[in-house]
């Protein structure tokens, strides 16, 4: 078999993609709506692409996509000796759904006699059905009968922000801490005309789950606040191409903007005239886009404005908008990220791990029911190992949504290779009771008997102009798998990971085989070779890439590791540090508490420790910090090796930015390996115990 290098630049949607589906004798029935409209799109592309058709009547299909109001009630009677027709297949679907309707966005997935039914609720559950079996490529048609599958998102909010800028020369650039190039969505100042990318960019989305995305930068300036203003009608351009595919969309707006567009003199939220601006600025925005989802807001947070400045709290902020939003059945995510960032090194009572907790936990119950607390999932910053945020334990009676970061600030800026989906399948497991309550459960509404208010689960994408849309080719899996995991936070990672590769890049088990030698541990090895036992930071002060051991040690931003000549890490335990353990329910706040039993991984985030501590693990700390930091970038050459063997196996672009990224990421994990080797050599006077070379 001739294997066609597939064309990244499609995302997973490329044609080996469609393939299986394509092949089929398809028969849609459901009402025409924009989100429908775009599955039968999609369907004629690919029966036309790979020689399948689309049937006009039923007994004529082998694969049938029907939302449940359009399909003929049913008597509940079976044909007894003509079993084997479409009829009976939509009949054993319907029989289902009849014992338990799927949720919007859900479906039903049968197959009887060679016949596929996918059953919907809704449009956008015929989507997702229609991509659930795209996805599963020839396996959804490999036997004649399979049992009725219901598949529902464990989460309401599956969404994506975007740290877009309008304007190019904003001091972040076009996209904050973006690493593909410029906006899919903005030049030249404006929502650009040509928004082709952006259709390819929703289809992609929707095809794993996604519902809703922010559009614009959480740090809002002048020009990107007139987004809810003068670039309204640009705005909905880009919503109804989001609105064909299932996704809503959201806006980042100033807190301050009743200042900065109206000349206002107060933003304070109990002002009756500015509850007046926010409620016509909201009024003008739904007559322009009827079903937008509502705001993203980050207030008192690294200098943005927001309710500190009048006295009021974080409640009277965010239910100050919702209020607004109400009517309209939009929504507030009001970000949780808020700390003081102009810290004094020398005052060792500030911990910036408690700011989220303290400022939030008190505000439980306070906030309106359009409003979802968005916290990033640990108490820093998007650190690649961190504990999991207590605050997510701690808001039973608020909607929250758990934030993740797609977008490889701290993971390799899309330099490196690092799948990020099993750092998220970790944390989304993570027990914040120490029972079987995980975070995706709490943000998804289940984390009590009874339920509790649901919540779900947002990050920061990874996307740009880039011709491979992620800089790194192998990012795209990144955005891939937080898709997945979002809508499912059980699947596992590496079968996530492995469908990517297998809709990217075709049937060749070799690309296979290497990309998963090079990528299922990528999260750990980047561990390895950066910050260690969870210490964090240690890189270049602003733009986050590359060691700096002490780049951030005597800053106003609150991340220290405290290194000295004896020892290293931070003492948050309530006995003689900042009392942060304390902000867990048990048994975390004890396990975390004693040196002996709080985690290796997450040793120094908690404890101030010698360096010759001898870890869980049995090894000193400074020698643990020389062996990863040796090991990390072994890992890498392997890498680099194995990459290699993909010559004319992967498009031609594709191999070349591979071999590009893996070089650089090679250079910056030794130069990581011997910064931090180094360091602690110096500071500690301890060699390593294998004679290594350490400069
Ligand atoms: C990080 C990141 C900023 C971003 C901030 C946020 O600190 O470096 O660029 O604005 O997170 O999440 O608001």
């Amino acid at each position: 078999m001739t294997h066609t290098p597939p064309a990244a630049d499609q995302l997973w949607l490329g044609p080996a993609a469609w393939a299986a589906l394509g092949a089929r004798r398809i028969h849609v029935l459901a009402p025409d709506t924009d989100v429908t409209r775009a599955v039968r799109q999609d369907v004629v592309a690919a029966t036309r692409a790979h020689g399948g058709a689309v049937v006009e009547q039923l007994e004529d299909a082998d694969l049938v996509l029907a939302t449940l109001a359009s399909v003929e009630p049913w008597d509940g009677s079976l044909p007894a000796d003509d079993a084997d027709t479409v009829a009976t297949a939509v009949h054993f679907a319907q029989q289902d759904a009849g014992e338990r309707a799927p949720v919007p966005d859900g479906f039903l997935v049968v197959r009887h006699g060679g016949v596929t039914v996918v059953l919907a609720g809704d449009g956008a559950g015929l989507l997702h059905g229609l991509h659930h079996v795209q996805r599963q490529g020839e396996a959804a048609f490999a036997v004649a009968d399979a049992d009725v599958e219901l598949h529902e998102p464990a989460q309401t909010i599956r969404m994506l922000d975007h740290w877009d800028n309008i304007a190019a020369d904003t001091p972040m650039g076009p996209v904050e801490r973006g690493y593909a190039g410029a906006s899919i969505f903005y030049a030249d100042g404006r929502v650009r005309e040509d928004l082709g990318r952006v259709e390819q960019y929703a289809q992609a989305l929707a095809s794993i789950g996604i519902n809703a995305v922010g559009l614009n930068n959480v740090n809002v300036h002048r020009r990107e606040a007139e987004l809810l203003t003068t670039h309204l009608p640009d705005v909905a351009r880009i919503a109804a191409i989001f609105r064909a595919r299932g996704i809503r969309v959201f806006l980042s707006v100033d807190f301050a903007a009743p200042i900065t567009l109206s000349g206002m003199e107060t933003s304070d939220p109990l002002d009756e005239g500015v509850r007046a601006w926010w409620a016509d600025a909201v009024a003008r925005v739904y007559e322009t886009i009827p079903d937008f989802g509502g705001f993203v807001v980050k207030a008192d947070s690294e200098g943005r404005p927001g309710p500190f400045a009048y006295g009021r709290d974080h409640a009277d902020g965010a239910n100050m908008l919702a209020r607004a939003l109400a009517p309209y059945g939009g929504t507030v995510f009001w970000r949780a990220f808020v700390y003081n960032h102009t810290q004094d090194w020398r005052d060792r009572s500030t911990d910036r791990a408690r700011a989220a907790y303290d400022h939030f936990a008190p505000l439980d119950g306070k906030f309106d029911e359009n409003v979802v607390l968005q916290v990033k999932y640990g108490p820093l910053d998007f650190q690649v190992r961190e504990p999991v945020s207590p605050v997510l334990a701690a808001m039973g009676d608020t909607r929250v949504a758990v934030e993740l970061q797609v977008t490889q600030e701290y993971s390799g800026q899309q330099k490196h290779v690092c799948y990020l989906g099993t750092q998220w399948a970790e944390i989304l497991d993570f027990r914040l009771w120490g029972d079987e309550r995980t975070v995706a459960d709490v943000v998804g509404g289940r984390g009590r008997v009874g339920g509790s208010p649901v919540g779900g689960i947002t990050a920061v994408s990874n996307v740009g102009d880039d011709e491979l849309w992620t800089g790194h080719p192998l990012a795209q899996a990144n955005l891939y798998a937080f898709g997945r995991l979002a809508w499912d936070a059980t699947l596992d990672p590496v079968e996530v990971l492995d469908e990517w590769i297998g809709l990217t890049y075709g049937a060749d088990e070799q690309v296979r085989a290497t990309l998963h030698a090079v990528m299922d541990d990528s999260w750990l090895t980047y561990e390895k070779y950066t910050a260690p036992l969870g210490v964090c930071f240690m890189v270049q002060p602003n733009h986050h890439y590359g060691p700096s051991v002490d780049g951030y040690e005597y800053s106003p931003w609150g991340t220290y590791h405290f290194a000295d000549r004896d020892g290293i890490g931070v003492d948050r335990t309530r006995a003689t540090g900042t009392g942060y353990t304390g902000q867990y329910p048990p048994p975390w706040r004890d396990l975390y508490e004693a040196v002996d039993t709080c985690p290796d991984e997450l040793l120094l985030f908690f404890h101030h420790v010698p360096y010759g501590h001898e870890l869980q693990s049995g090894v000193s700390v400074v020698q643990h910090i020389y062996d990863t930091h040796f090991a990390g970038v072994e890992r890498v050459e392997e890498m680099v090796a194995a990459v290699a063997t993909l010559e004319g196996r992967v498009p031609g672009a594709t191999f070349a930015r591979l071999q590009e990224r893996l070089a650089e990421q090679l250079r910056s994990a030794r130069e990581w390996r011997d910064h931090v080797n180094t360091y602690f050599y110096r500071k500690s006077g301890v060699p390593d115990a294998h004679g290594r070379t350490i400069h």
